[in-house]
């Protein structure tokens, strides 16, 4: 059963932020299954963007939180995996609205644009709300 597990990737930017978002989906009750990195040694994101398209293409987790200083990298790097769609997120709005539109799989977030209790928020957003489908559904099937 992988709905209740989080995956969560950083490079070394995106660290600190990510162990914060690692102890709140802990704290809803949510395993997370942390890829790295594992400390603030310079790592290069595409290797954990990698990790995290690894870990929801064999089922260990539905969905994953990315971080790098501006969440762009990881995430340009991400959707690269035609199973992944991952959205780039500054507050509630856009976090809400890639779930309900876009059916996004993961999370990105910038650890050097987004402070941290916006990217908490988001977190939550991201989690707590379901695809609208619908309309919605179409426009997802066409990106392939
Ligand atoms: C690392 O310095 C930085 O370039 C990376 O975390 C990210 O912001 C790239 O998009």
């Amino acid at each position: 059963m992988t709905d209740g597990t989080v995956a969560l990737a950083s490079d070394h930017a995106g660290y600190d932020l990510k162990e914060a978002l690692r102890a709140a989906i802990e704290a809803r009750g949510l395993e997370a299954l942390d890829l790295g990195a594992h400390g603030h040694g310079r790592v290069d994101y595409p290797d954990f963007a990698r990790a995290m398209a690894d870990a929801l293409a064999d089922g260990r987790a539905a969905r994953g939180v990315l971080v790098c200083g501006t969440g762009i990298g990881i995430s340009i790097a991400a959707n690269r995996f035609r199973h992944v769609r991952s959205a780039l997120c500054h507050d509630v709005t856009t976090a809400r609205l890639a779930r309900g539109h876009n059916d996004a799989n993961v999370l990105a977030l910038g650890a050097r644009t987004t402070g941290v209790g916006v990217a908490l928020d988001c977190l939550d957003a991201f989690l707590d709300t379901p695809f609208a489908g619908g309309r919605h559904a179409a426009r997802v099937e066409k990106l392939g």
